[in-house]
């Protein structure tokens, strides 16, 4: 049986420390001139993206070519999954010719449909439900800025979506509490809540959903925003504006976090709704270092699945 990496629920704490060591390994390697030897020469990714990505799709590109290997990405337009070929069919013909497939799909239904044909591992480059390679970076972020993890308290304020559902079960099992301020409409899932207080009780942290983002910031050590419609939603953008508006991360939001505070946004960022310009771009903002750990521990995943 393939590892998969649906859902950050699929690393066990000791192994998500480990990946996080294992990416810090790689970045000091890679900034020091490169990798020794190649590992994954004469393998490859696919990369089938139903949506759009920047930093996902390079980090993986990328993160192939320096360890020898390569990236083959597969847009919607390519292949049409679901549509000129059925998921399982799509996840059969992969398995014969690619190492591992990292797939960005519109519905969680999808890659855990591919992840059930195929044989070889899927990564969740994004979905509905997660985006686990992003919580990832995420967690080696806060690591680098705070040298640990557990104690630490993190505040999403915005949209209960995906990234916000990662963040609070990666965090919760590494000991990291998440506060998370969202409109009441817009709340995590009831199930990702639970698994994630459940999880945070175990690892002597806590999760907190609450509708007033000044209690979620409080005396919190980062403060992380994300789009107010994801992909898929942006019909619902007018409409999301308003309930949002109330949560937007300003410097005086910034304020009643603790004074050494980083802001977090996993990007692309609209500066003036989300979070207004001065934060992202001003000197507690860590986004492009989020950016950049997406490379490292992509890396690291990729090797850790391949059993490397
Ligand atoms: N943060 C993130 O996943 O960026 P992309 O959508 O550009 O891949
Ligand atoms: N929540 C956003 C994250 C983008 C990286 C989305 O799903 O579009």
């Amino acid at each position: 049986m393939p590892r998969h990496f649906l859902s950050v629920t699929d690393l066990s704490r000791i192994e998500a420390e480990t990946l996080l060591e294992r990416a810090l390994d790689l970045k000091a390697e890679w900034q020091a001139g490169g990798h020794s030897d190649w590992p994954l020469r004469g393998k490859t990714l696919a990369l089938v993206f139903e949506k759009p990505s920047l930093r996902t799709r390079v980090a993986f590109e990328a993160g192939m070519t320096q360890l020898g290997g390569h990236g083959a990405y597969l847009s919607a337009n390519d292949i049409d999954m679901g549509g000129r070929e059925s998921v399982p069919d799509v996840a059969r013909n992969l398995s014969r010719s690619v190492q591992a497939i990292a797939a960005r799909v519109f519905k969680h239904g999808t890659i855990e449909t591919l992840a059930r044909f195929a044989d070889v591992p899927v990564i969740n480059a994004l979905s509905d439900r997660e985006h686990p390679c992003q919580a990832l970076a995420d967690m080696l972020t806060l690591r680098e800025r705070f040298g640990r993890l557990q104690g630490l308290k993190l505040a999403y304020v915005g949209d209960g979506n995906n990234v916000c559902h990662s963040l609070m079960l990666l965090g919760a099992a590494l000991g990291v509490s998440v506060s998370v301020a969202c409109p009441p409409d817009y709340r995590p899932t009831p199930d990702m809540l639970e698994f994630a207080e459940r999880t945070a009780a175990d690892h002597d942290a806590e999760i907190i959903v609450t509708s007033d983002p000044h209690e979620a910031v409080s005396g919190a050590n980062a403060v992380y925003t994300d789009v107010w419609a994801s992909m898929g939603q942006e019909h619902e953008a007018a409409r999301r504006r308003p309930v949002f508006q109330p949560y937007q991360v300003t410097s005086t939001l910034m304020g009643q976090a603790d004074v050494q505070a980083i802001f977090m946004h996993c990007l692309p960022a609209h500066r003036g709704e989300e979070a207004t310009a001065d934060v992202i771009d001003g000197p507690q903002s860590v986004i492009f270092d989020q950016a950049e750990n997406r490379l490292h521990v992509q890396k690291a995943l990729i090797l850790t699945l391949l059993g490397m």
